[in-house]
């Protein structure tokens, strides 16, 4: 799992350094899909539940779940990736959100607290906590910082598949769910947003939109619980 996390990290590095203004969508995933494919890697979304790309590319008001197109990227916004890989039958799965450019002062802090929201939880994923101790963690820095948390997508189990249990919510009380174990490996991913946390599909069957047309941003790590703390895997 190492390895497939290492391989999504390296791909999120080269698109930090690639993204720009006036590319699209879909070169964007083309350079992304031939980056896991050169390192040993499946892309683990193709095909995915009839899923037609490699990467999902979620621009300012999309949330999560973007199908890269023809859609040009412009300056000033908020584009966040995610990206999974299948090393040796295991999976890995990472989403960051990058600014393009010059992007409002709101968006920016948007993207920075999201970053912190993620950080909170890991903080929290260690042997003999609670699950929801992540979850609550997760919504207090988000809410804390005027953000709010969407519900209808959640994070997940990850190993020989994609998605396993249990189920990660990026809200809730730290009494819920299981207590977390030594060899269990999650994937954490709040999914923030700058107005109301009601999200709403688009007619594509995938695209996920904040309601009120607001800015959202997503970051993700896989993460596994040692003995010695949480293990970040999706680390280039
Ligand atoms: N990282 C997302 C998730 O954890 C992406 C999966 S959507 C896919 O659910 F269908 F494109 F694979
Ligand atoms: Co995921």
């Amino acid at each position: 799992m190492r390895r497939a996390g290492r391989v999504v990290a390296q791909c999120l590095d080269m698109v930090g350094t690639t993204i720009e203004a006036g590319m699209t969508t879909k070169q964007l995933d083309r350079l992304i899909e031939d980056f896991l494919l050169s390192h040993g890697a499946i892309p683990a979304f193709k095909d995915y539940q009839g899923y037609p790309a490699s990467a999902c590319i979620s621009i300012n008001d999309e949330v999560v779940h973007g199908i890269p197109g023809n859609r040009v990227i412009r300056e000033g916004d908020l584009v966040s990736v995610d990206v999974g890989s299948i090393v040796d039958e295991y999976y890995g799965d990472s989403a960051r959100t990058y600014a393009v450019g010059q992007v409002s002062r709101e968006k920016l802090a948007l993207l920075e607290g999201t970053r912190k929201c993620l950080q909170a939880g890991i903080d929290k994923a260690r042997k003999g906590n609670k699950l929801g101790e992540i979850s609550a963690a997760v919504q207090k820095a988000a809410e804390d910082q005027g953000f709010s948390v969407v519900r209808q997508l959640v994070g997940h189990g990850i190993g020989r598949q994609m998605h396993e249990e249990p189920q990660v919510p990026n809200f809730g009380s730290p009494d819920d769910g299981p207590v977390l174990k030594a060899g269990m490996v999650l994937a954490i991913e709040p999914m923030i947003n700058l107005g109301t946390y009601d999200v709403r599909t688009m007619p594509d069957g995938w695209t996920i939109v904040t309601a009120d047309g607001m800015p959202s941003a997503h970051f993700e790590h896989t993460v596994a619980i040692t003995d010695d703390g949480p293990d970040v895997l999706t680390v280039a």
